[in-house]
């Protein structure tokens, strides 16, 4: 199998930290942005602006965190950094296991269900109505910081000088 080059290595890593830096920011806002909704808005607010968070997950959210995905796959098919090597990269798989449930079935299928709610029998906000999805995008938050550290801290690592 062809792998990357230092010169390759270091280009993907660039990328990496850009798209994963962007994935989580955009995860951040979505949870400030959830916050807003749920503590400072009344109802007709509440309707206009809660369908931005769903918006901000599929313009920005969903294409970054593909993007990091496909460079997952290509640390593990082009680079000698492997799937299962090292323990702290099968972990950053199980973690993005448990983003991607707590964002798609969590997040954003609650914050659906929630404006399907206030729509039918009106707005209560705090945690009443937000607090599953502020539940499920603090995970995403936890998750993501545990992938952050492990990526940088690297525990567990192999002594391979194969890798950069
Ligand atoms: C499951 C998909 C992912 C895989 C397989 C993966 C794999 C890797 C690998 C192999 C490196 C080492 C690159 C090097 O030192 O040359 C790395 C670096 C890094 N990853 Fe990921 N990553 C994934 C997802 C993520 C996510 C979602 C984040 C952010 C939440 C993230 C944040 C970082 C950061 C900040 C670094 C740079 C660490 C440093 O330079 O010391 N990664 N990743």
């Amino acid at each position: 199998m062809v792998k990357l080059k230092l010169r390759g290595m270091k280009l993907l890593r660039l990328l990496h930290i850009l798209t994963a830096s962007i994935w989580f920011g955009g995860v951040v806002c979505m949870g400030g942005l959830a916050f807003i909704c749920f503590f400072q808005f009344n109802e007709t607010e509440f309707l206009t602006f809660a369908p931005w968070i769903p918006g901000l997950y599929q313009s920005v959210i969903l294409p970054f965190a593909l993007l990091t995905i496909v460079q997952g796959l290509t640390y593990g098919i082009f680079t000698n950094w492997g799937f299962i090597k090292h323990k702290w990269i099968l972990w950053k798989w199980i973690l993005l296991i448990c983003v991607a449930l707590c964002t798609g079935l969590g997040a954003i299928g609650q914050m659906f269900s929630v404006i399907e709610k206030v729509e039918s029998s009106g707005f209560t906000g705090g945690f009443t109505d937000g607090g599953l999805v502020l539940l499920f995008i603090s995970l995403q938050i936890l998750f993501m910081v545990i992938m952050i550290i492990l990526s940088v801290f690297k525990p567990m690592k192999r002594k391979n000088r194969d890798v950069v």
